[in-house]
């Protein structure tokens, strides 16, 4: 019966996160991923963290901090960065940087026969998709013959097997023209679930891994044509940010291209890159 009650409480009782375990948590965030979280998304934290806490029957942050800090295998930091990371994406998000690859990058690569992309950053595969559409497309509009592939790294486990998947609600493709839908994505044939694929064809050229960008490694020893980093710079402070801006580059190809989210920019960082359009870079 005293069981029961404390399950009852464990489950609806909103668990208070303090100052001070705030700011333990915090830092640790900081250090490890360099996601910054001032004190004022203490609220935020506190409340995307409750569902984690009740999952695992914990009565406190105080708890929570000590499975979270001491843990070796980084099973639970992987979860909690899961629910503080914030995965906004679409699909075609800042066009002009798809209609820039069309219209002025793709051609480039006309003679070459492997084209290399990394979209790092990837949350749940609908840019790494949305890649694979625009260039599939100038391959077809142009008779053109070359590979290519596309790797999308994100710190996310959730979100890059959602992208491994690439199933999403229909929804989701309303703005992509009909045309564009047709060749890309296939209907679920259940009316009750109004979901879609990406085609295999699109699926088969591209790689999900898991990859922190703060650290030292990278996902592969590979070299790239194109970067795509966007709207994930945001969450990190300007030593963060050059320091992975650093590492992008070391793996860009001069003459690369290189991108960035639309409230991001390479100002006051000593980077080999040259603009070319607003945050649209090359490598020299
Ligand atoms: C707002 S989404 C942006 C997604 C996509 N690039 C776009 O512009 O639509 C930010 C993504 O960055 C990922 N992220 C946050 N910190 C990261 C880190 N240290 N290393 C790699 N990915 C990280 C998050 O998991 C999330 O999926």
């Amino acid at each position: 019966m005293i069981k029961q009650a404390n399950n009852y409480a464990n489950l609806h009782t909103f668990i208070k996160l303090k100052d001070s375990e705030f700011r333990k948590l915090s830092l640790f965030i900081y250090k490890n991923y360099g996601i910054n979280i001032p004190i004022t998304k203490k609220t935020l934290l506190e409340s995307r963290l409750q569902k984690r806490l009740k999952e695992l029957q914990l009565r406190s942050f105080k708890d929570y901090l000590k499975i979270v800090i001491n843990e070796e295998e980084n099973k639970e930091i992987v979860k909690m960065i899961d629910r503080v990371s914030t995965n906004k994406t679409d699909f075609f998000r800042e066009k002009a940087h798809f209609d820039f690859l069309s219209e002025k990058a793709l051609v480039n690569f006309l003679l070459k026969d492997d084209l290399k992309i990394w979209c790092a950053a990837s949350s749940s595969g609908e840019e790494v998709y949305t890649l694979g559409i625009t260039v599939e497309e100038f391959i077809k509009n142009n008779k053109a013959n070359f590979n290519y592939s596309i790797l999308g790294t994100d710190i996310s486990t959730e979100m890059l097997n959602k992208g491994i998947l690439g199933i999403y609600d229909e929804e989701r493709i309303q703005n992509i023209p009909l045309s564009l839908k047709r060749k890309y994505f296939l209907k679920s044939k259940d009316k009750a679930k109004p979901v879609v694929r990406v085609t295999k064809e699109l699926r088969d050229k591209a790689t999900f891994k898991r990859h922190n960008l703060i650290e030292n490694n990278y996902p592969t020893t590979t070299d790239f044509d194109i970067i795509f980093c966007r709207n994930v710079l945001i969450y990190f402070d300007k030593p963060t940010q050059e320091k992975i801006i650093m590492k992008l580059c070391k793996r860009l190809k001069k003459g690369g291209y290189f991108f960035l989210g639309h409230s991001e920019s390479i100002i006051g960082i000593n980077a080999p890159l040259r603009q070319l359009a607003h945050t649209t870079y090359q490598k020299i």
